[in-house]
């Protein structure tokens, strides 16, 4: 079944250390034009590709970023952690991002973060990440994602045109959420790969939402939900999927 679109989560996160520009070009150079990501903001509400909410895991640096500033990014080495072929790679900006997207022909699924600092913090991530999209060329396409379905209907209410994707974990994933992606404006469904059936998924579509899943890696599974006709997998071993049945990287 043709058009099962494979993203590659936080990029080809096995190969080179995950939401890095390394990680992004390892998933170009394995067929792979579609990565998922993360991202937040700084202190000076510059966004950020990062995962978590801490520095700790994937950088040189202890604590919370809430607190730096762009200048601050120089310091910062995301790639050590992974491995010393990695040593100072930077923690891009989501403008880095952009630009490598227009460059090389990238698309991306980008998972807005819950800003932990409140409301005037959490406004100001979403204008910060619409402006920096504006620059994108049309020819690249982009998904808006996160679990925080409020944060995601004031991105759709200030860029309508851009699609978006509401995140459900399975325990998450309540009777209403037809209403509720109706509410918030949602494009797709991204939903958590546990325990998601063929008959949820012909009632999201029925209902007339694209369905993005995460996170699949083993190929049986990729295979099934390609042949139920979700719209998107998102793999943290996406390059090991190419060949199964109908998923495949969009041109
Ligand atoms: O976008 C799907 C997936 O990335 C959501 O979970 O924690 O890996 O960002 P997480
Ligand atoms: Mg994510």
């Amino acid at each position: 079944m043709a058009g099962c679109t494979l993203m590659a989560h936080r990029g080809l996160n096995t190969l080179a250390p995950e939401n890095t520009i390394s990680a992004f070009q390892a998933a170009l150079d394995n067929g792979i034009n579609w990565i998922e990501t993360d991202v937040d903001a700084l202190g000076d509400g510059t966004p950020i590709i990062i995962h978590d909410t801490s520095l700790d895991r994937t950088t040189n640096r202890a604590g919370s970023y809430y607190d730096l500033t762009a200048a601050d990014l120089l310091q910062l080495d995301a790639g050590s952690w992974f491995s010393p072929q990695f040593a100072g790679e930077p923690v891009p900006t989501l403008r880095q991002l952009v630009q490598f997207m227009n460059e090389k022909g990238l698309n991306a699924n980008i998972e807005i973060k819950s800003n932990e600092q409140g409301k005037k913090e959490t406004l100001r991530l979403i204008d910060n990440i619409i402006a920096e999209l504006e620059e994108l060329n049309p020819a690249r396409k982009v998904i808006i994602s996160s679990f925080n379905h409020v944060l995601l209907h004031i991105f759709k209410q200030r860029a309508p045109k851009l699609p978006v994707g509401c995140l459900y974990e399975t325990v998450a994933l309540y009777d209403d959420w037809k209403s509720m992606l109706e509410l918030v404006g949602a494009d797709y469904l991204h939903p958590e790969d546990n325990f998601l059936t063929a008959e949820r998924v012909k009632e999201i579509h029925q209902a007339g939402f694209g369905i993005n899943v995460w996170t699949v890696d083993d190929p049986g599974r990729a295979n099934q939900l390609a042949n139920w006709g979700v719209e998107g997998i998102i793999s943290n071993v996406a390059n090991t999927l190419m060949g199964i049945t109908g998923a495949e990287s969009e041109k």
